[in-house]
């Protein structure tokens, strides 16, 4: 059948119709808030770098997930800004560190929240790299036991969603042999593991104090060109042990989202990082096209490529959008 017994229009024609065939649906429950937590209490300071993103101390950051909740949103991912940094990190293996003490907050004020924890030691380290160096080269192993104990102590803390972002080889089985070994087999691994080296990574670097002092992170994320070496790095981590798996970012990822969509029956995130937030973000104050439009616009394509679960700085906005 063809034009003019076929015509599409059909189903476009008012919002109710094109409401019942819509392929792609986004639900709050989907997505997942990143927080910044830092010392103290009472602190909610705006990032200069994430205009609308807010450093939030253990107390603040329990009324933000409480407040999520409220909209829907039911798991935020926490990454923390300590108070002093070496050269090992050894700050991030501190149970009164911002992040542990956020993670039991929040367990208090929120209950019905789901606590994930970004487990990489590139805010811990004075150098800013995502693992202990030997000379000027991140090395592999013994990184994995610091990730290992930084894993504990967040699972200690209670966390139920351990997140290894750090891309060094062998973490998350090392991270997964961890947890279960100390009680914890309760507790689900989401590896970073299509995580490349982006430059959208920015504007989060700065809100994290984490730029790398030297050089760069092209000798553990992957080339943002490579596709297949992305599917084998996610079947690295599933064999390993990882509940889900994640592609980051997203929106330039999209047909690594959609590959490992189709490689893989486990739950896919996305991570729609913090150059793609500030680009909406900019665009919009320029007047060059409506915040609200591009919010679900991005968000729905991310979803109709294939994940599952997105992560994004817009969870709350997006959850009042749809809500
Ligand atoms: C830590 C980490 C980074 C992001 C998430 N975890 C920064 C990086 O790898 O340099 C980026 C998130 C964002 O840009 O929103 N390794």
């Amino acid at each position: 059948m063809s034009f003019p017994e076929l015509r599409m229009r059909r189903l476009r024609q008012s919002p109710e119709m094109r409401e019942i065939f819509a392929e792609t649906r986004l639900h709050p429950s989907m997505f997942v808030k990143p927080l910044f937590v830092v010392p103290g209490s009472g602190v909610r300071r705006e990032i200069p770098s994430l205009p609308g993103q807010f450093h939030l101390s253990p107390d603040e950051a329990a009324r933000e997930a409480a407040s999520l909740r409220g909209k829907g949103v039911l798991s935020v991912l926490l990454f923390g800004l300590p108070e002093a940094k070496d050269a090992e990190g050894t700050s991030a293996l501190d149970p009164e560190g911002p992040v542990p003490m956020a993670v039991r907050a929040i367990r208090e004020a929120s209950p019905g929240t789901v606590v994930m924890t970004d487990v990489c030691l590139c805010e811990y380290t004075d150098h800013g790299h995502c693992g202990i160096l030997r000379g000027d080269e991140v090395a592999n192993d013994v990184t994995l036991e610091a990730l290992s104990a930084m894993a504990l102590v967040h699972a200690e803390a209670g966390a139920q969603v351990i997140a290894p972002s750090d891309m060094m080889d062998g973490r998350i089985g090392a991270v997964r042999h961890a947890l279960d070994g100390a009680d914890f087999s309760d507790r689900l691994v989401m590896a970073y593991a299509a995580k490349h080296a982006s430059v959208f990574y920015g504007p989060f670097r700065e809100a994290a104090g984490s730029a790398p002092a030297f050089g760069d992170r092209r000798t553990y994320q992957m080339p943002p060109g490579n596709a297949r070496e992305a599917m084998r790095e996610v079947r690295l981590d599933i064999e390993e042990g990882a509940d889900a798996v994640m592609v980051k970012p997203a929106m330039p990822y999209l047909d690594i989202v959609r590959r490992v969509r189709e490689m893989t029956d486990l739950s896919v995130a996305a991570y729609q990082v913090s150059g793609e937030y500030v680009m909406i973000e900019a665009a919009a104050a320029a007047g060059a096209l409506s915040r609200e439009g591009a919010i679900l616009e991005s968000l729905t394509a991310i979803r109709r490529a294939g994940a599952d679960i997105i992560i994004t700085y817009y969870a709350d906005v997006a959850a009042d959008l749809i809500g």
